[in-house]
């Protein structure tokens, strides 16, 4: 069993693969957080949670007892306004005006298996006995209201999943103005606060501060998940290494506003929150109504940052992505954005789709500027209808072109966009966010499509639908290229307009669900600007994410780094472009950008027509070298190897399931002068199996890979790379 209640301590203590979370319920019926760490057999403690009395400032719940007060309580829901001064986890709006709740315990139910959250994205189970679910109602006496705390334990997985749905069982209405997913107090705080924050281009940059007193925050604002910050963040001990030392994290499954935070306390515990950004949010609930909070999915790792990142990797891959293309290699592509931008005609696209399929490649991505008359960025989203000028025989043409020539096509889309300059605005000019009174706040010349209306909905799924139904399409391309902005929406009422960028979500959640599921043949990948909306939310719907816009091999050392702290390779895309470098304007070897682009989802960004034989030569191989690798890439067990974060060397590498393949990139960014002579200790290898090491035929063991390690090739000159391919002999 996964989850066990112990009637007489009023304990439940929650199994999952070595750790144990556990948590009480106090006779004055608050929920206290106990311990999440290492697995213990059970609680043999008759008295769990210690309480002293501390002075006035620490309010008493009742004066019977002295050493119970809220404010020093590990809480695991705490509400403000009668005695816990820490950050909350919900917070109201009574009809009388006041913001005070106090929800105690009422019931419980322990279930297998793991339901679904209603109209949200969630990881799920196979099968009743991978994971058991506790349902925790707490109930706010005052307004009726009721709290479920979920709380899924994977057997197999050191994943907790948590969420809390309200229901108004009361009479008279009140407004949610706070509700985070999950908050619970460890009892320490000699941690770091980990996080991965960045900008458009230079996406989740892993970034480590030590835990003071106070708050350690990260969210958004923007009404997508950003590409400012991502909604995850890692409490770290101080020794922790990539294999070693404890780590927690804390990743949560909504593509909108967040927030994630850690505060330290006056007594040495760390309340750590993540769920949806209080700021700007509110949630009307009239009597009978209910909300559901989205999911956060809490990881426990005893082998550091490396065991943490391969337990969201496993999950991610495998219990959230769905569909067909879940267990499926993806393919290789090329995407004629980096090589045409918006010039473009039929012939130009089949010039490079044919020297793609000479190549190798499977899959032809044509992006931005296929529609309406979007020859710039500054008119046509919205209007969905091919541009006959461009493309004269229409998509469904082009589509059976590429067919024949034995590629696959692809379509890129930004449906919740719409240009001023559209017939689409102009028929619909109310159908955008916006707040009567103030400027309708355009960036890349565009405005926000209100998601939060069915009308819109309905818009968006019939225009993307009769698109892919008009051409032979396998792959799609989901774009967004701005944040929200005037936040308001013409349907609802003024006291609901703080839910508009929730509904949003919502919204998008529902036309993606609609979307996918009539199309389950078509691989989706998301994409906002490159990273900025790369989280679990999306990839619920779409398998993967186009990892950054910024296509330069060394900056992506960086972001791919630090995007594989919580998501699998098979998640990124990641694409060879030209040189000069179109972000960054860098030269680096074609083989040093194969090399990382390979390490994610792989395919090629540039005029493959205008390259000189040679670098189709390169090419060829890589492809190849690829199609050979990819299952081992994008189903592997990841492991860091050196971080670009550390120095000049970055370095990981893939291990199948069977430890019988692996395969490990080096990459040098900076030559050096009269260098040494290098090993690279590699991981995750079987200690008793022998390898084959590709490029010198030696075969060695395991052990001495791991430890004693492989010896690095000298590489001359900048932005060098080495790959080593291992097969078991
Ligand atoms: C932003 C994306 O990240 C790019 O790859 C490209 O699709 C452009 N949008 C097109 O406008």
């Amino acid at each position: 069993m996964t989850i066990h209640y112990d009637p007489a301590i009023r304990t439940f203590h929650l199994k999952s693969k070595s750790s144990s979370y556990i948590l009480q319920i106090t006779k004055e019926g608050l929920p206290v957080h106990l311990y999440w760490g290492p697995q213990v057999e059970r609680v043999s403690s008759t008295h769990p949670l210690v309480t002293i009395e501390r002075c006035s400032f620490s309010p008493n719940v009742s004066a019977e007892d002295k050493t119970i007060s809220r404010d020093t309580l590990p809480s695991e829901f705490p509400a403000y306004g009668n005695g816990d001064f820490r950050e909350p986890a919900i917070e109201l709006r009574l009809a009388d005006g006041t913001v005070v709740s106090d929800f105690r315990y009422i019931e419980y139910k322990i279930a297998s298996g793991k339901p679904q959250l209603e109209g949200l994205p969630a990881t799920y189970a196979e099968t009743d006995e991978e994971a058991e679910t506790l349902e925790l109602v707490l109930e706010d006496a005052k307004t009726g209201l009721r709290a479920i705390l979920l709380y899924t334990a994977y057997a197999d997985k050191d994943v907790i999943t948590r969420s809390v749905r309200i229901e108004h069982h009361g009479s008279e209405r009140v407004v949610l103005t706070r509700l985070l997913s999950a908050s619970l107090d460890l009892h320490r705080t000699d941690l770091d606060f980990v996080h991965l924050s960045g900008t458009w281009t230079r996406e989740r940059h892993v970034y480590k501060r030590a835990l003071v007193p106070g708050l350690h925050r990260v969210d958004s604002k923007r009404g997508a998940s950003s590409h400012q910050h991502n909604p995850f963040f890692a409490l770290s001990s101080k020794d922790a290494t990539e294999e070693h030392g404890e780590v927690y994290g804390f990743s949560l499954v909504y593509s909108g506003n967040f927030l994630a935070q850690a505060e330290v306390d006056q007594y040495g515990m760390t309340r750590a929150e993540i769920g949806i950004n209080p700021f700007g949010f509110e949630w009307t609930l009239e009597p009978g109504s209910h909300f559901q909070s989205p999911e956060a999915v809490l990881v426990r790792s005893n082998e550091g940052f490396g065991g943490m990142s391969r337990t969201y990797h496993q999950l991610y891959r495998t219990r959230l992505c769905r569909g067909q293309f879940r267990d499926k290699t993806r393919p290789i592509l090329i995407n004629n954005w980096e090589a045409t931008y918006f010039n473009f005609n039929a012939e130009k696209i089949l010039d490079i789709a044919r020297v793609g399929h000479e190549l190798g490649i499977e899959l032809f991505v044509l992006d931005d500027g296929w529609f309406g008359e979007r020859d710039s960025d500054n008119s046509s989203l919205g209007d969905w209808v091919v541009d006959k000028k461009k493309l004269p025989e229409g998509l469904g043409k082009l589509g059976e072109s590429l067919t024949a020539l034995g590629m696959e096509f692809g379509l890129w889309f930004e449906p919740e966009m719409v240009s001023p300059n559209s017939n689409l605005y102009r028929k619909h000019p109310d159908w955008c966010l916006h707040v009567p009174g103030h400027a309708r706040t355009e960036a890349r010349q565009q405005l926000v499509l209100d998601l939060s209306r069915q009308d819109v909905q309905d818009y968006i799924v019939e225009a993307v639908s009769a698109v892919l139904d008009s051409a032979p399409i396998t792959y799609v391309k989901w774009d967004m290229n701005r944040n929200m902005t005037e936040i308001g929406s013409a349907l609802l009422p003024a006291d609901r307009q703080g839910e508009t960028a929730h509904r949003y979500i919502l919204g998008l959640y529902e036309v993606l669900e609609r979307i996918v599921t009539r199309f389950p043949h078509v691989l989706f990948e998301s994409c906002s600007g490159g990273g900025g909306r790369f989280d679990p939310g999306m990839l619920y719907y779409m398998p993967q994410t186009w990892t950054s816009d910024d296509t330069d091999a060394v900056e992506r050392l960086k972001i791919q780094y630090g995007t594989s702290m919580v998501y699998p390779a098979s998640a990124m895309g990641a694409h060879v472009s030209a040189v000069p470098n179109h972000q960054v304007h860098r030269m680096s070897p074609l083989e040093t950008r194969g090399h990382v682009a390979m390490s994610g989802n792989f395919g090629y960004e540039l005029d493959l027509s205008k390259l000189p034989q040679e670098d189709r030569e390169l090419i060829r191989e890589q492809v190849a070298l690829y199609k050979e690798l990819r299952s081992l890439i994008q189903q592997g067990e990841f492991y860091r190897l050196l971080s670009p974060f550390e120095g000049t060397e970055t370095a990981w590498m893939f291990v199948s399931e069977e430890k019988n393949e692996a395969f490990a990139a080096y990459f040098k960014v900076l030559a050096e002068p009269n260098p040494p002579l290098k090993r690279l200790r590699l991981k995750g290898l079987d200690p008793n199996k022998a390898y084959k090491i590709s490029h010198t035929g030696e075969v060695v063991r395991g052990d001495e890979l791991m430890h004693w390690g492989l010896p690095l090739p000298m590489l001359e000159g900048d932005y060098r790379s080495a790959l080593f391919v291992l097969k078991e002999v």
